[in-house]
């Protein structure tokens, strides 16, 4: 069964990093799927993400790994989450993150990707301003509304797992 929640109130956290998660949310999402191993997570768009393993092309952010996310450096079904939190756009990429040479996203590229790093029956989570395609061999399991407050666009982060679904 599908489900559908909402998170409101979040406030954001950006003295830690312009358009990083909302404060708790992180927190949040741990408990929700269960999780307690830090080395199982991945943030493939990954900031400053406080738990986890995180890749990034911005080394100014000082991620575990300079890597692009279309073009993930690790073996197929390593990690039990991939957590996926893309600029919004290529302008916002350019802009507010400054990867001035950053190639135009690819959201079919990073989804496929996302879910090969995927283990099986693990889950691929993903940020966004609206409902984005499935990633191979996956189903939607739960999406969750962040209602952020003070005039914020309401975010949307679609939980999927990874069953094997083509
Ligand atoms: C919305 S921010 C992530 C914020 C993060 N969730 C946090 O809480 O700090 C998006 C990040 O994706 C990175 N990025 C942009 N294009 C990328 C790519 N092709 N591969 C990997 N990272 C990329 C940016 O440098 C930026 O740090």
């Amino acid at each position: 069964m599908i489900t559908t929640m909402v998170w409101e109130h979040l406030e954001f956290d950006e003295p830690r990093y312009m358009g990083g998660f909302p404060k708790g949310y992180e927190e949040k999402l741990w408990r929700l799927l269960g999780y307690r191993d830090p080395s199982q997570i991945l943030h493939v768009f990954g900031g400053k993400a406080k738990i986890g393993v995180r890749i990034d092309i911005n080394p100014r952010v000082e991620p575990d790994f300079i890597m692009d996310a279309h073009h993930l450096e690790f073996p197929d079904e390593s990690f039990e989450v991939v957590i996926c939190d893309p600029p919004f756009s290529d302008n916002d990429n350019k802009n507010k993150y400054e990867n001035l040479d950053a190639k135009p996203l690819n959201e079919k590229q990073w989804l496929s990707e996302a879910s090969r790093v995927c283990k099986k029956n693990g889950f691929i989570v993903v940020r966004h301003l609206w409902n984005i395609s499935r990633p191979p061999n996956t189903s939607l399991w739960m999406t969750i509304l962040l209602r952020l407050n003070s005039h914020r666009h309401t975010h949307v982060v679609q939980i999927h797992i990874k069953d094997g679904t083509p």
